[in-house]
């Protein structure tokens, strides 16, 4: 059995963690107290990295929920660079306002408030990098969008592709059998892209990554 990030590990690795701004902290306490589904920060903090890496100019998010991620996305980029970020849900993109209003990032992010669905067919100029974070019934369909959305040289990042675990097992709880079945049909379509080199990683709940090629 493998001895890699059994939970030992993991309260290793955590106990490293050195995330001082008080906001994200803020944010973090209000999805756990709230059950807002937000990016593990095991996931943002490789985001993050990724992004200080690349430097995206235009970044695009499907899936704002509070404005966690678009917050630690929008601190690092350039000066330039800015998150367009998708949220259906208005009372999630309400708080995602007060909570952008209170990063000082304003400048940086725009929420779009709608269904993504509605909203991507609308968007005419492409992006640099990609964040996929929405109902995963709907990951297949909003995947073909973001294909025609990124640029070549581009990044989609994709969340949940080991969905806690069961993606990857073969008892599945009732409860989680749809879901899960989603999730492994969309594993099968993003791995299986001629334009995209892919590659999913154990951090957080699994992750999505691809490069445009
Ligand atoms: C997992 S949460 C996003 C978390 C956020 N990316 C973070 O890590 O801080 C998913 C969000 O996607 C929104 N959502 C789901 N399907 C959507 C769609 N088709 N269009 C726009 N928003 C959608 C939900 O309302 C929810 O707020």
């Amino acid at each position: 059995m493998s001895k890699i990030l059994l939970p030992a590990q993991i309260k290793y690795i955590e106990s490293f963690r050195n995330e001082k701004d008080p906001l994200i902290l803020e944010m973090e306490d209000f999805a756990k107290k709230h059950n807002v589904p937000i990016l593990s920060w095991q996931a943002i903090e490789f985001m993050e990295q990724l992004i200080r890496m690349h430097l995206p100019k235009r970044v695009l998010e499907i899936g704002t929920a509070i404005a966690y991620s678009s917050i630690r996305i929008a601190r690092n980029l350039k000066k330039k660079g800015i998150v367009h970020t998708i949220e259906k849900s208005e009372e999630n993109a309400e708080k995602a306002k007060e909570f952008i209003s209170k990063s000082g990032y304003g400048n940086k992010i725009k929420v779009i408030v709608g269904d993504a669905f509605n909203i991507l067919p609308q968007l005419d100029k492409k992006y640099d990098f990609i964040f996929l974070d929405a109902d995963k019934e709907d990951y297949k369909r909003l995947f073909d969008y973001c294909m025609v959305l990124l640029k070549k040289g581009g990044i989609i990042f994709v969340d949940n592709l080991l969905w806690h675990g069961y993606a990857a097992t073969k008892k599945v709880p009732a409860n989680y059998k749809t879901s899960t079945n989603y999730i492994r049909e969309f594993n099968k379509v993003f791995t299986s892209q001629s334009s995209l080199k892919t590659t999913i990683l154990p951090i957080g709940d699994g992750i999505g990554l691809g490069v445009k090629v």
